[in-house]
């Protein structure tokens, strides 16, 4: 990983629809967050290219390695950027689950992509009011759907990159195919999302206390 350029790095990772872009335009179009705290990111830095400010965190050592070329990231961000500020960056080469030295409530929207659970230990970065944006790869968003401080406002759907956030019908969404008792316990024995009998790529939660 170390010879690779920023830029060579991020497009082994995430070249094409891996950048998820279509997530990022979507989310982007909908709202304009000033501040954005992105969990478990890897070196997913998608998200600066449409988000002026964003903080990165993760514990991985290549993650770490990535971020620590600061300038070289910064440089290729605004290279590909859609916005007119500079990019404000910021990476914390820890875990999520310990303390992150932001301040509680400073972040208008909160990422949680494929990381695990992300938004119980990191809801107190989040503003009253601010966004989760989650998808249900290792069952997050089904937490989040339990958990009574965030409200379902939104879906992201669609196919591929051509996705956009919908805010109607939610009632449909997070009904479990069987018969199941949705525990905190049961989702991380599980690591994953239950079925539910209509899914979204990702789901929209207001932080609501
Ligand atoms: C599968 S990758 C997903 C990366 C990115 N969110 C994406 O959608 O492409 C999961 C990332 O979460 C990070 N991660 C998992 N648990 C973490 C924790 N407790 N604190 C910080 N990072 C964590 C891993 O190091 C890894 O980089």
């Amino acid at each position: 990983m170390a010879t690779l350029s920023v830029e060579k790095l991020y497009e082994k990772h995430y070249a094409g629809e891996k950048a998820r872009r279509g997530f990022f335009d979507a989310l982007a179009a909908w709202r304009q967050p000033n501040r954005v705290l992105y969990p478990g990111s890897f070196i997913q830095v998608t998200a600066s290219l449409v988000f002026p400010s964003v903080v990165y965190v993760d514990n991985d050592r290549n993650a770490k390695r990535f971020f620590s070329k600061m300038d070289d990231v910064v440089s290729f961000v605004t290279r590909h950027k859609v916005y007119r500020e500079k990019p404000e960056m910021v990476f914390h080469g820890s875990s999520y689950e310990a303390h992150i030295p932001e301040p509680d409530g400073s972040f208008d929207l909160l990422i949680s992509l494929y990381a695990g659970f992300i938004s119980k230990p990191c809801k107190r970065y989040l503003k009253l009011g601010g966004i989760l944006a989650v998808n249900n790869s290792h069952g997050d968003a089904s937490l989040v759907s339990i958990d009574p401080d965030y409200e379902l406002i939104g879906v992201i759907q669609g196919r591929g990159d051509r996705l956009r956030v919908v805010e109607e019908k939610l009632d449909a969404y997070f009904k479990p195919k069987k018969q199941t008792v949705v525990t905190e316990e049961l989702l991380r024995k599980a690591n994953r999302g239950i079925g539910y009998t209509k899914t979204a790529p990702a789901y929209l939660f207001k932080r609501a206390r």
